[in-house]
């Protein structure tokens, strides 16, 4: 297999997870074998890496994604587990099981990564090169599946390349991928939930919890495109109300501003002075969060483009400020 320039493909080995580690570290983004599907890995806690990430896929959504780590220890460094969460944690890890808990304070896992989010998706692959890189990194990593938006995951590093050729930096071949279906998405954010089927049957967590899981309603998780604003029940909902495209702000707002912003009295955060949409994209849910904690009523948010990262984040931004109930 011979990559073009900008993604390396190299055989797993001990000199490869070093390498990849130290890619990871310096931001970049590693394509690895995980015994479901391959992963499209990068810096947990690096919002302008995740960004990148999100780009890499192409038409990104910045759907939440899972933190991958080497143990328990680890996962409970990034979410907090109840008797449930513990159970399942216990009987199949490693392994094809993602549980969405609630993050930790400091859980490494950036905003961004997050969507948002209160809540954290976290798993313990059982592939040993996926082991050997967490355990080498030291941090958690995000993945979300190593494919173009749309597309089906992959099972080897051949649909990796196909796919994401110089949109990546390397790609860890470890062969083929002995389950081809993507983990389980338990939550355990109340009732145990089943959000995705995958590489856990049912039946099997349902025998460890002693009873039936709870259906997600439909599109709940697993789903690749984006749901009318309102639908997606995890989505990042602000206490204030959100005024979008706004030229200037007004008294009592607070502003979010991209690039050069307007002379303004009121709390103001910039997503980036610069117009950068990569770092617009790291800064958006915690600039959100910020202005929101303050307590402003409203927050006017200065027009973003829509090229590149600037279609999620314009996408992100109609559902913060989509009407909801009280
Ligand atoms: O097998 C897998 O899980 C693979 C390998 C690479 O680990 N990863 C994977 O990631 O399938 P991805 O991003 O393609 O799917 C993750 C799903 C998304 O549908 C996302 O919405 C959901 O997990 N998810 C992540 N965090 C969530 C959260 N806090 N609440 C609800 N759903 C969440
Ligand atoms: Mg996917």
């Amino acid at each position: 297999m011979t990559a073009e320039p900008g993604t390396r493909v190299l055989k797993a080995d001990a000199d490869t997870i070093k390498t990849a580690a130290a890619c990871l570290a310096a931001g970049g983004l590693v394509a690895f074998p995980t015994e479901t599907v391959y992963g499209l890995g990068a810096d947990a806690g690096n919002g302008e890496a995740v960004a990148r990430l999100y780009a890499a896929k192409g038409r990104p959504a910045f759907n939440p994604l899972i933190a991958h780590v080497a143990d328990l220890a680890a996962a409970r460094r990034v979410a907090r587990f109840d008797a449930a969460a513990e159970r399942l944690a216990q009987a199949f890890w490693p392994g094809p099981l993602t549980l969405v808990l609630p993050k930790q304070p400091d859980c490494g896992v950036s905003a961004l990564a997050l969507a948002g989010l209160d809540s954290v998706a976290v798993r313990v692959p059982a592939h040993p090169v996926a082991q050997a890189l967490l355990a080498a990194f030291g941090r958690p990593v995000v993945a979300p599946s190593a494919n173009r938006s749309g597309h089906v995951s992959p099972t080897d590093a051949a649909h990796v390349l196909a796919d994401l050729r110089g949109r990546i930096d390397l790609i860890v071949d470890g062969g083929p991928c002995a389950v081809g279906v993507e983990s389980t998405i338990v939550s355990c954010l109340g009732e145990p939930t089943l959000l995705r089927p995958g590489g856990v049957p049912r039946e099997a967590i349902e025998q460890v919890l002693g009873r039936p899981l709870a259906l997600a309603p439909e599109g709940a998780a697993g789903a690749e495109a984006p749901i009318a604003p309102g639908m997606l029940t995890s989505h990042y909902a602000p206490k204030a109300r959100l005024r979008l495209n706004a030229s200037a702000p007004r008294d009592g707002e607070a502003l979010l501003a991209f690039g050069p912003a307007p002379e303004f009295s009121g709390l103001t955060l910039n997503l980036s002075p610069r117009g950068n949409l990569i770092e617009a994209a790291a800064n958006l849910f915690s600039h959100l969060r910020a202005l929101d904690a303050s307590g402003a009523k409203a927050i006017a948010v200065m027009k973003v483009p829509r090229s590149g990262l600037g279609e999620a984040i314009n996408d992100r931004l109609r559902r913060a400020a989509a009407p909801r109930p009280e």
